[in-house]
């Protein structure tokens, strides 16, 4: 038994479905940006500036990330950042990504909409070349609003062949997903996916707002959903993921241990759970530290290994290729 590969080993293939290319800016990466494109960092020195993430909650860490992505200016910046990541995640066994992109923090600060583009697309179109299934999806901030979310789907409409969904990000208290209804009712009549970040550290009525107002197809962490038993029942009977991100929960503060997970509760209760890295520069590692963290709080194989398996029913891919990855994670499981 103990033979077994782990669900955290690069050998076991996975789907990253809950992750931010903003948030896989590696502090190297970006002292070598801040220096190319002139804008200063409060240090050049990556250990002194990874010694800054320690974060009290949410909107504590947005500020640190959106600052930093001030050295984000050329096509050449988004490439490589976005390299990078594709790279970090074949080297923990992904072999569908799906993330997220935010150009609403770049296009108000005087980049144009075409590098950011240019600079995404390149590394999406190299990183399939080499045999990654990996598509984008457009996150909104939510606290610049509905009309400024609306308005960035309109300026995307150039690139509608370069995304396949819709999500919502940042500051989550105070900007319900109900305000977000008519920009995504618009998205879906385009033929985009939903997804949206909710019960992060709103209460379950976001969640429920997500699924009633947003039509969601899944959603991103959804913690405080399992302080709701109906709303549990909900998810699970709807077959609803919620896409978990561990070390970002600790991180920010969302729960205080890991063993405390509410992964644990959502699995219990039948939901389908899917495990991602969020922030993966910042919260401490790729997806498959994720995996590494759970396991060594005591969750099992067989759990993990459905988290992977959610994760691939999850993804907005077609049947076929569904059953492709699956069938390759019951290759690498028992064999
Ligand atoms: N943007 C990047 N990471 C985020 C998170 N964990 N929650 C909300 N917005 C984010
Ligand atoms: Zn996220």
């Amino acid at each position: 038994m103990s033979a077994l590969t782990p669900a955290s080993s690069s050998a076991i293939p996975k789907a990253e479905i809950h992750m931010h290319l903003e948030g896989a800016l590696e502090s190297e990466l970006l002292v070598v940006l801040a220096k190319r494109n002139g804008i200063p960092l409060p240090s050049y020195d990556p250990e002194v500036l990874d010694a800054r993430y320690r974060f009290g909650e949410l909107q504590d860490f947005l500020d640190v990330y959106f600052g930093n992505l001030a050295v984000m200016r050329t096509a050449e910046d988004f490439h490589d950042l976005a390299a990078l990541y594709l790279r970090r995640a074949r080297e923990n066994g992904v072999v569908r990504a799906e993330s997220f992109f935010n150009p609403m923090v770049h296009v108000r600060a005087g980049v144009p909409l075409a590098a950011v583009m240019e600079g995404y697309g390149a590394a999406f179109a190299d990183a399939r070349r080499d045999g990654l299934s990996c598509d984008l999806i457009l996150d909104f901030t939510r606290d610049l609003g509905a009309e400024a979310a609306d308005d960035m789907l309109t300026q995307m409409a150039p690139f509608r062949d370069a995304f396949i969904g819709v999500g919502l990000d940042s500051t989550e208290v105070g900007y319900p997903p109900m305000l977000f209804r008519e920009v995504f009712a618009r998205a879906a009549a385009d033929g985009l996916h939903r997804t949206c970040h909710a019960g992060e550290e709103g209460d379950p009525e976001y969640v429920r707002q997500a699924l009633d107002d947003l039509h969601v197809e899944r959603i991103d962490h959804g913690l405080r959903a399992v302080e709701d038993p109906e709303l549990l029942r909900r998810l699970a009977d709807e077959h609803v993921p919620l896409n978990v991100c561990p070390l970002s929960n600790v991180a920010l503060r969302a729960v205080d241990r890991i063993e405390q997970h509410p992964v644990f509760t959502m699995l219990d209760a039948g939901i389908a759970a899917t495990i991602s890295s969020d922030d993966p520069a910042y919260f401490g590692g790729h997806i498959g530290a994720n995996f590494a963290a759970l396991e060594a709080v005591g969750a099992s194989r067989d759990q993990l290994i459905g988290c992977i398996e959610n994760s691939f029913e999850a993804a907005f891919i077609d049947a076929a290729e569904r059953g492709r990855h699956l069938e390759a994670l019951r290759v690498a499981v028992t064999g």
